[in-house]
């Protein structure tokens, strides 16, 4: 059983330096693209503080589909450009959301979100879906947690080939 060791959030900066590397070792050399997302969904939940959703939307068939995650259940498909993470799939930018009552068209899966994050993911040029972390404080997410946000994601990329879409 891994045991998640607590990493202070004082720092952002260091505090993702930390992650990224207890991703890295929760991976090992497994390979399996659907464990290691669905750990690495499970590692941001339960250590990035003041989150109530972690987790994945797979680009599929021109549209995002809910992949590994912790929180409560979500919407399971997304259309591009709807909501935050659609519109991340569809521009290729990183959405950092201060309050997601304030962005036109936000998807509420549950309501007490208040901020999101949400990162295109590619592998090879090629757009795999999303990384969405939501909220329940305005404001919570900021350029480092893109940063940091970022550097996880590309651990992940490194680790595992994502499948092709069906
Ligand atoms: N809020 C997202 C929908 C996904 S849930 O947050 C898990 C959006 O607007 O795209």
């Amino acid at each position: 059983m891994y045991e998640l060791t607590s990493v202070s959030a004082d720092n952002k900066k260091e505090f993702y330096k930390e992650l990224s590397s207890m991703l890295a070792g929760l991976i090992g050399d497994e390979t399996d693209w659907l464990a290691n997302a669905a750990n690495a969904a499970s590692l941001l939940y339960h250590m990035l503080p003041e989150i109530n959703w972690a987790g994945f939307y797979l680009y599929k068939n021109g549209q995002l589909v809910l992949g590994p995650f912790n929180g409560k259940p979500a919407c399971v498909r997304i259309q591009m450009g709807k909501g935050v993470c659609g519109t991340a799939a569809q521009t290729g930018e990183i959405q950092v959301v201060e309050d997601v009552n304030l962005f036109p068209g936000h998807i509420a899966c549950d309501p007490a979100s208040q901020s999101e994050i949400v990162l295109p993911i590619y592998q090879n040029g090629r757009l795999i879906g999303v990384l969405d972390i939501d909220s329940p404080v305005k404001g919570r997410f900021n350029s480092d947690d893109a940063e940091g946000l970022s550097a996880f994601i590309e651990i992940l990329n490194q680790h595992i080939i994502w499948p092709e879409p069906d």
